[in-house]
């Protein structure tokens, strides 16, 4: 077999696997509870859907998606890990003069900046509207859904918990509403959809612990973190309350889609209210998440941290390492490292304030100084990339587990840990599944393309540094696959012959 034949058909393999993966239980006709009262409604909502899905399917993309195009959109999704990516990949890669101006900042963003090239946002695909799209190549993070709704509400609880310096709630607003004003930075305060889910935490904390006072007893019943209502809202609480459902749940495949609630297009909020009313609508989002998974420079799996940091570095540092050498201008590196000099003081304060958030005091955190490679911009090779990500991270990690640490002291006993969430009954889980169903198919589609990506990376069976585990998963996929297909031949192969028996007997 020549390699293109064995590749196509590597490819029906795959396809079809990922087909009925995808349409497993989304086929089947799931009439949601609320689904048979408004008929008419219904009829409205699948036009306006399929509407939607076709239009979005057809927009044109970049042509050659392997290929690093002038500016890089990285879509960032709340709590995947993306963070690390952009302060200890990108802002190794790229000058700031060359980053569109305040990333996580709708408000401020203007993609007519000339000559930006990165554009990390937690806005959703819809900014792609407002970028030149056959130029634009787009990179994502996805992580296993149960963790991510799990480190949301650890997060919230964590920003929110920081306020409870305060002696009450309308202090702790002031301060906050006082230093946004006073500082021209961005805070997590200011970002979707933190600035949804922290003041909603805030707000609750603040009336547990008066609730507390109140009864003038600090005991606390449970020994689950996870539910302890004296202190924190429990989780099985935060998942089904409707802000989560607006803004947390399937918010991996709504934020491809470009349909999350902080989406640029306005007939977006209607699409989804009706794909959150008309579950298996659902079908027609995910295609279109699905389409534009396919089609992005870049897929990683906060699961496979490693693996997916390494294939960054091969996939995106290399290319952005050549287009920023090889786009030769010493002119542009000066004018470069000058802006810079000004932009870095204006605007690292505001851009370490996002990452840290700022506490609410108003004291900045001690930072890691990631700037330590500015000579190298341009000029390094891969493995200097990956040397300085090794080191970055490190440190970041040490700042963030220090900053959650003191955070959740303040709503001791409750603590989040690895172990604390091993306790958590299947049944919420169960829960947390269901809510996220689209964001559970979509996860495991992204496996399969980091898989494929992976191959294209580093070789079919790829031994590379400590890749056995993903490669040998994906290994097994590719055999049970390939199993499937030589029973479905031999299946055929007995239908026919068994067919053949028949007719012949019957003449
Ligand atoms: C499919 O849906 C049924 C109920 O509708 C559920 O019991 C089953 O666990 C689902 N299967 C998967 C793989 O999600
Ligand atoms: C909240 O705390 C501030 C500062 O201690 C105090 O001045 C204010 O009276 C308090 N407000 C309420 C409603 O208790
Ligand atoms: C997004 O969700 C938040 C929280 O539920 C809500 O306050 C806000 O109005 C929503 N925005 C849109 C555009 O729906
Ligand atoms: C870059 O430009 C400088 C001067 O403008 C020139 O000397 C150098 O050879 C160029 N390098 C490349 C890789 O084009
Ligand atoms: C890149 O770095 C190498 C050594 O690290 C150096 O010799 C070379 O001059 C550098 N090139 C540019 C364009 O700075
Ligand atoms: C929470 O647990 C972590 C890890 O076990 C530990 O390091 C930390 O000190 C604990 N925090 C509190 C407030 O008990
Ligand atoms: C591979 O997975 C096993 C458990 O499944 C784990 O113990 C081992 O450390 C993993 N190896 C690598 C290189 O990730």
């Amino acid at each position: 077999m020549d390699l293109t034949l064995k590749f196509s058909i590597l490819l029906l393999l795959l396809g079809f696997g990922c087909y009925s993966w995808g349409s497993y239980n989304l086929s089947t006709p799931s009439v949601s509870a609320n689904a048979s009262p408004f008929r008419n409604d219904f009829g409205h909502c699948e036009r306006l859907v399929k509407k939607w899905a076709s239009s979005s399917l057809e927009q044109e993309v970049k042509e050659d998606k392997h290929t690093l195009g002038d500016l890089l959109f990285f879509l960032h999704v709340p709590r995947t890990g993306g963070r690390t990516y952009f302060h200890c990949f990108l802002r190794k890669l790229y000058y700031s003069s060359l980053e569109c101006p305040r990333s996580y900042d709708k408000l401020r963003f203007d993609p007519r900046k000339r000559h930006c090239r990165l554009l990390v946002t937690h806005d959703d695909y819809s900014m792609m509207s407002k970028l030149p799209r056959e130029r634009t190549s787009v990179v994502t993070i996805l992580r296993d859904p149960i963790d991510r709704v799990f480190s949301t509400y650890e997060f919230s609880v964590e920003v929110a918990a920081r306020f409870l310096v305060h002696p009450n709630l309308t202090s702790a607003t002031q301060m906050a509403r006082r230093i946004r004003s006073k500082t021209k930075g961005v805070s997590t305060l200011d970002i979707w959809p933190w600035k949804y889910l922290v003041p909603w935490m805030r707000e609750d904390l603040f009336a547990r612990r008066d609730g507390q006072e109140h009864r003038g007893s600090g005991d606390v019943q449970s020994s689950d973190p996870y539910n302890m209502e004296e202190v924190v809202m429990p989780l099985h609480e935060y998942i089904k309350d409707p802000i989560a459902q607006e803004i947390v749940h399937n918010g991996e495949t709504f934020q491809v889609a470009g349909l999350t609630n902080n989406s640029y297009l306005s007939e977006s909020h209607e699409v989804r209210h009706c794909v959150q009313r008309y579950k298996h609508l659902g079908e027609h989002v995910l295609e279109v998440a699905k389409k534009r998974l396919d089609d992005m420079l870049y897929v990683g799996l906060t699961e496979e941290h490693r693996e997916s940091a390494t294939m960054f570095a091969n996939v995106v540092g290399a290319q952005v390492i050549s287009q920023l050498g090889g786009s030769n201008s010493s002119e542009e590196s000066a004018a470069n490292s000058n802006s810079e000099q000004s932009y870095s003081v204006s605007d690292s304060k505001s851009d370490n304030n996002e990452l840290r958030d700022r506490t609410p005091n108003g004291k900045e955190s001690e930072i890691a100084s990631p700037d330590t490679v500015e000579a190298v911009k341009g000029n390094m090779t891969v493995g200097e990339l990956m040397e300085a990500y090794e080191d970055c991270i490190s440190s970041l990690r040490n700042t963030q587990a220090n900053r959650r640490t003191s955070s959740l002291k303040r709503i001791s006993p409750a603590n989040f840990t690895k172990q604390a969430r091993l306790q958590v009954p299947e049944m919420v889980l169960q829960q947390i599944r269901e809510l996220n169903h689209l964001d559970v198919e979509l996860y495991k589609y992204a496996q399969n393309i980091f898989a494929n990506q992976h191959k294209r990376t580093f070789g079919i069976m790829g031994v590379g540094e400590g890749m056995q585990n993903s490669t040998y998963g994906a290994g097994i996929k590719v055999l049970s696959l390939g199993a499937t297909l030589v029973l479905l031949l031999l299946a055929f192969y007995v239908f026919v012959n068994a067919q053949r028996r028949t007719s012949k007997v019957k003449i």
